[in-house]
């Protein structure tokens, strides 16, 4: 049986995952608006994979006969510095997401709810991903530098990247 508590923080993570949909999308504009379509593709694949994110947790809830409650959310930063600004600002969001997932594992674990257990064993691996690409194309940017043909070449490359539903959905 889920208990209230961890029914509410999971209904809430599907309010940050939207959140995160949204972050990115944000991203996305700014790439835009500076010419880089390549790094805008990446981050509106990001947004779909958030989007994903948001639903898994949305079916979980209701597969367990769980009440969904779906909440707003603030409005993301839109205004970058840099590029390497962005991917700062994504690599934090992502270990901020990191520890939402943990604590939400710690609570699943106290009360013993193996099926939730089973479901962040997913999340959790999927955020260990999400932080390394995020912190290898930041340190590339700072190799690069913010400007110039290494960042053209790289914008290029992540002009490539396309959302593919992980096999792993329930
Ligand atoms: Fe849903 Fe990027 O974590």
């Amino acid at each position: 049986m889920l208990s209230d508590r961890l029914l509410s923080e999971l209904n809430e993570q599907i309010r940050h995952e939207f959140y995160s949909a949204n972050y990115y999308l944000a991203m996305a504009g700014y790439c835009l608006n500076k010419g880089l379509d390549g790094f805008a593709n990446f981050f509106i694949v990001q947004a779909d994979e958030e989007r994903f994110h948001a639903m898994k947790f949305y079916n979980y809830i209701n597969d367990i006969g769980g009440r969904l409650f779906i909440s707003g959310y603030d409005d993301p930063k839109n205004d970058f510095t840099s590029l390497e600004d962005v991917f700062e600002s994504a690599l934090h969001h992502e270990q901020f997401v990191t520890k939402r997932i943990n604590t939400l594992a710690q609570l699943a674990d106290e009360e013993k709810h193996y099926p939730t257990i089973s479901l962040l064993k997913w999340f959790i691996d999927e955020q260990v991903e999400e932080e390394a690409t995020m912190s290898t194309i930041l340190s590339k940017i700072r190799l690069v530098g913010n400007s110039g043909p290494g960042l053209l070449m790289m914008d290029q490359e992540l002009s490539a990247r396309v959302f593919t539903p992980p096999a792993t959905t329930e």
